[in-house]
């Protein structure tokens, strides 16, 4: 099958000199669930927005359905592939109502109003965004909406691709599950291929088949999730963080068969169980 995504040999290196990626090699098919992992600043942000045209490859190559994301003036046909939900929604919502908010990619490409409106009603739904709020400022909204409104105004655009950077950062187990649900549902049932970047292993466990770990700019590992939690010194060498992860991460290699979702209480108890 031709893949959706191809990404050949990238570096990126920011304005300053940084060196962000470093031949970087993945190839992204149709309605795959891909979770990045990687230690802070290794390089999955910047790796999303080099997918999404928004920065051009220092050296090698990304081709989004066909389009070389270097060539000049393919910005408006990429949003239209590609969508990048940003790991902080404030630095992605800047319009004044949650309608024109969603509204406001669909007129950057110069949609007649008319499909428009249709797309913006279309993607509140399935975002799960009541029209009630379509005159509310997206600032008065809770964390949790706000992020929905994210993702409707990237549905909007109607992208095959779509990348959340860390979903469920700064929720409550309720809401990140829900998120996460409403992005399985997306990739399920509509679908979508769904790539999320998070350092919750439990979610990358329970919702991404693949898993991409990146590590200093590289790609350490590219496997189907079970087998990447099979080899939890790389996850150990990837995560400065705590030994639990390493014990969680085996503790989920143990667990036949994967479920696709984890009731609140297990969660809560897993949680429990890892930490102390
Ligand atoms: N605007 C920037 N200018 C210069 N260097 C940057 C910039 N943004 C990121 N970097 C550097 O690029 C590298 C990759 O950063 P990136 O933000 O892609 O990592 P990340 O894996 O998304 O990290 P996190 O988990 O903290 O979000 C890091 O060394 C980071 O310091
Ligand atoms: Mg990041």
């Amino acid at each position: 099958m031709k893949p959706l995504i191809t990404v050949e040999n990238l570096d990126f290196t920011y304005p300053d000199g940084t060196p962000a990626l470093l031949g970087i090699n993945l190839e992204i098919g149709e309605q795959e669930f891909i979770a990045f992992i990687g230690q802070n600043g290794s390089g999955k942000t910047t790796l999303s927005k080099c997918i999404n045209g928004l920065f051009k490859p220092t050296a090698g190559k990304v081709i989004v359905e066909g389009i070389d994301t270097s060539r000049r003036g393919v910005i408006k046909q990429l949003v239209t592939k590609v969508g990048y939900v940003f790991q902080n929604p404030d630095h992605q919502l800047f319009n004044r109502s949650v309608k024109s908010e969603i509204a406001y990619g669909p007129r950057n490409i110069n949609l007649p109003e008319e499909e428009v409106e249709e797309r913006v009603r279309e993607a509140a739904r399935v975002a799960g965004v009541s029209e009630d709020l379509f005159e509310t400022h997206p600032y008065f909204l809770p964390k949790g909406l706000r992020q929905r409104v994210a993702i409707a105004s990237i549905l909007a655009l109607k992208p095959r691709t779509i990348i959340v950077d860390e979903p469920t950062t700064g929720q409550d187990m309720q809401q990140s599950l829900e998120v996460m649900n409403f992005l399985r549902a997306l990739w399920k049932e509509e679908g979508h291929t769904i790539i999320i970047i998070t350092h919750e292993m439990r979610i990358v466990a329970d919702y991404a088949e693949r898993t991409v770990v990146l590590g200093q700019g590289q790609v350490l590992l590219d496997a189907p999730t079970r087998q990447v939690f099979a080899q939890p010194e790389i996850l150990q060498q990837t995560y400065v963080e705590p030994p639990q992860i390493t014990r969680l991460a085996q503790k989920i290699s143990m667990d036949e068969p994967f479920r696709s979702v984890l009731k609140v209480e297990e969660l809560e108890q897993l949680t429990k169980e890892t930490l102390s």
